[in-house]
């Protein structure tokens, strides 16, 4: 069931590289994240409430989508449903819908068309949790309350494999269940079957691993770390304060645009994805601190997306000025720390071609010692980009390092 990375499956995410995450519900109107429900204890009623307040008048998915395609993703993953249980689509096993309040909107639908009409493809964030069973909690004691919930998983997920038609990534979340010590969350959720059904009525989707099951990809939050090379990976992270996704009015800590860029480069050079989160406001639309960021991440990506697309991993070693990704016999050494007129990497066991600075395609010399040293030569003084430059080396085969077999022969200047 689980996609290899070479499979056709999984093609297109290794291609996307980068993609945006969707926070948006009724938590948007509160302006305090998207775990303001629980964390501050409102009753389920007065909680509903915010549901008569939610009429977006600004609500454009293609605005969400014009911007993704201008920040250069290729993909928009939405929470159709959070843990406040609260749905922005048509749902049959549940009144608390934007279809069935006074929006009167099927917000999924509205997003799937706008994306795909955008060329982007489609992911469904879906909390298994619903804060508003007594059963999540205290499942000893509210058995069939419990059970009711994980019905409701079920047949929720079943309508969003049904109702929008083709959907590429189906991302779970709150799969935990504290409540419960020591029970396996895939058991819990009864996640063998809900996949089986998800696979039969989408055979190409991809399934994320917070089912309590590994499926296709692992999901490491607020950092960006690889998995084991084969399998598919994508970093979620917010821009803002890591702990809230939804919309926070009052959010200092932005992450620079430098930031961004090193941890998209970071994902592409351990063959994984980023996923970049916006809660925008209540209203619909994402504000412009959120908004221009990406879009610079977008105009850097135009000049230097070449080594983040579909990359591969590199073998040479680490660089202390950035990281390598790699096309076949290409390696794109993305510079974060900018070295001056001359950039050296060591133990380089493959023959350099040629180089150029990829955003001007300006040709570069090359020397290789016969220590392994790739010396490039004839750069400008200063970073040619403010966020990240890229030097583009063809080699003669796939690029790999020299084996040190005598860990002490660089000391000579040898190789080996
Ligand atoms: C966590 C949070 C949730 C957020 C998610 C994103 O699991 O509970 O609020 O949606 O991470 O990865």
């Amino acid at each position: 069931m689980i996609a290899p990375k070479g499979s056709e499956r999984i093609r297109w995410f290794h291609e996307a590289r980068f993609g945006m995450f969707i926070h948006w519900g009724l938590y948007s109107l509160l302006g305090r994240g998207e775990w303001t429900m629980f964390v501050e204890r409102i009753p389920k009623e007065e909680y509903s409430t915010l549901a008569r307040r939610f009429h977006p008048r600004r609500f454009d998915p293609d605005a969400w989508a014009a911007l993704a395609v201008e920040s250069g993703m290729k993909y928009m993953v939405l929470t159709t449903r959070h843990h406040d249980g609260f749905c922005l689509f048509d749902s049959q096993v549940s009144d608390f819908t934007s279809v069935k309040t006074r929006a009167k909107r099927d917000f999924v639908a509205e997003f799937v068309t706008a994306a795909r009409k955008a060329g982007l493809k489609v992911g469904f964030y879906y909390s298994l949790l619903d804060w508003r069973f007594p059963g999540y909690f205290e499942p000893k004691k509210h058995p069939r309350d419990k059970e009711a919930m994980i019905e409701q998983a079920h047949a929720q997920v079943r309508e969003l494999m049904t109702q929008y038609g083709k959907i590429d990534i189906l991302w779970y979340d709150g799969g935990w269940v504290p409540s419960l010590p020591g029970v396996d969350m895939a058991e819990f959720w009864r996640a063998k079957d809900l996949n089986r059904a998800a696979r039969k009525l989408q055979p190409h989707i991809l399934i994320n691993n917070r089912s309590g099951l590994d499926e296709d990809l692992d999901t490491p939050e607020q950092h960006v770390t690889a998995s084991v090379p084969g399998r598919g990976w994508e970093s979620c992270m917010t821009i803002g304060d890591p702990c809230g996704w939804g919309y926070i009015r009052h959010n200092p800590n932005m992450k620079t645009v430098t930031q961004l860029i090193q941890h998209l480069v970071t994902a592409a050079a351990g063959e994984g994805n980023f996923l970049l989160n916006v809660g925008p406001q209540p209203d619909g639309e994402v504000r412009n601190r959120e908004a221009a960021r990406l879009r610079e991440v977008g105009e850097w990506l135009r000049l230097h997306g070449e080594g983040i697309y579909g990359s591969e991993r590199c073998l040479l070693k680490d660089s202390m000025l950035g990281l390598w990704t790699a096309k076949g016999t290409t390696g794109y050494l993305h510079v974060f720390r900018w070295p001056g007129e001359s950039a050296v990497q060591a133990c380089v066991g493959t023959r350099a071609l040629s180089a150029t600075l990829l955003a001007t395609g300006e040709t570069l010399k090359t020397r290789q010692e016969r220590n392994g040293r790739l010396v490039i030569q004839g750069l400008p003084k200063a970073p040619p980009n403010p966020h990240a430059s890229v030097i583009k080396v063809e080699f003669e085969s796939r690029p790999e390092p020299i084996r040190e077999k005598d860990r002490a022969a660089w000391l000579e200047g040898k190789a080996t």
